[in-house]
């Protein structure tokens, strides 16, 4: 890559140029000692859940997906508070009246994070329609659970795929429409959808899957959200395009926006994004995981490309280095 190709982003050259990539993270993703289970912590792997669960026939659950990262100031939750207010909102569409607020649960997300002593890990947050009988009104009968558990998590996809990218297809299987289902809702029901798409990519041999609407635009991959660049703009789609609202997403385009990145967000079609110049995608777990491949059509990658300039703004931002956005952390204490 070309010089002249750094000084297309200039707005992000103030951003330490340290390689954020090389700082060791877990390889595993060892489960911790402690759980948050109703409201209190108990010793993790010694709860059970009744085999008549409504959430396990009818996929009645809600989640969330956060991650820790270390700080200066010791583990830190990143936007916390957004992703227990989506949590809520995801309950509230499948009529689940959890008996916890926004604080109680971000307060037992830092609890049990803490008892947990991790610092790269992820936290899942899952609200779920326990025992009632087998019809399909569990709001009625059953009971609303709700645990916080956590666990080490260092890349999703392996260093290699933050630094070069994965290879993607379209899938065959493509998103239900926000019309039959809340799209936006991240409900453990909405994610038979992407297994589909995730087992299909699987078998025949690439990293992840891309899933096209009913009107052929893009909707997300199996589990984040898709960004393409074209000349010096940014490009994504947004909920009209069935996806679910990604907080990494919300991020990545407060960050291009902090470096006056032009952005337009609007649905876009397979052939648009096969002409992009770069591809990546978005999420908790995958964080900004460049594209390099879809259907065999290749797009750049490396570090002159905006998924870099992003990703390296996004890694200084959850670790505490960007003081324009020390809001999103949440110190998890000693
Ligand atoms: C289908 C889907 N879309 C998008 C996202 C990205 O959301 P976030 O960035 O909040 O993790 C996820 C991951 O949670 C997902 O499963």
């Amino acid at each position: 890559m070309s010089v002249d190709a750094v000084v297309e982003w200039p707005n992000f050259l103030h951003i330490p140029q340290e390689d954020s990539l090389t700082v060791s993270r877990p390889k595993g993703q060892a489960l911790s000692p402690y759980i948050w289970w109703n409201g209190e912590i108990q010793t993790a792997q010694t709860q059970s859940i009744h085999y008549y669960a409504n959430a396990l026939h009818y996929g009645t659950a809600v989640f969330e997906g956060i991650r820790c990262y270390p700080t200066e100031g010791g583990p830190a939750l990143f936007r916390l508070e957004d992703h227990m207010q989506r949590l809520l909102g995801s309950a509230k569409l499948y009529g689940m009246n959890v008996p916890y607020t926004v604080e109680q649960l971000c307060q037992g997300a830092i609890d049990v994070t803490r008892k947990n002593g991790v610092s790269n890990a992820y936290i899942r947050p899952l609200a779920f329609f326990g025992y009632g009988p087998i019809d399909i009104t569990p709001k009625k009968e059953c009971s609303v659970n709700v645990f916080i558990a956590t666990r080490e998590l260092g890349y999703f996809l392996g260093e290699k795929a933050l630094r070069n990218g994965i290879r993607t297809m379209v899938s065959s299987w493509r998103k239900f429409p926000h019309a039959c289902m809340p799209t936006m809702a991240k409900a453990s029901g909405h994610y038979a959808n992407s297994v589909l798409a995730a087992h299909e990519a699987y078998d025949r041999g690439f990293d992840d899957a891309i899933l096209l609407n009913l009107d052929g635009t893009v909707s997300s991959t199996s589990g984040g959200n898709v960004f393409f660049v074209k000349g010096h703009t940014l490009f994504t789609n947004d909920e009209t395009s069935a996806i679910v609202p990604g907080i990494t997403r919300d991020s990545v385009l407060t960050l291009a926006r902090d470096a006056d990145v032009e952005v337009k967000i609007r649905p876009f079609t397979r052939e648009e994004l096969l002409r992009a110049d770069e591809v990546f995608e978005t999420g908790t777990a995958a964080e900004i995981t460049p594209i390099h491949e879809i259907d065999g059509v290749e797009f750049r990658t490396g570090k002159n490309t905006l998924a870099a300039q992003l990703q390296r703004t996004y890694m200084a931002a959850v670790t505490g280095k960007n003081a324009q956005h020390a809001d999103w952390l949440t110190l998890v204490g000693s």
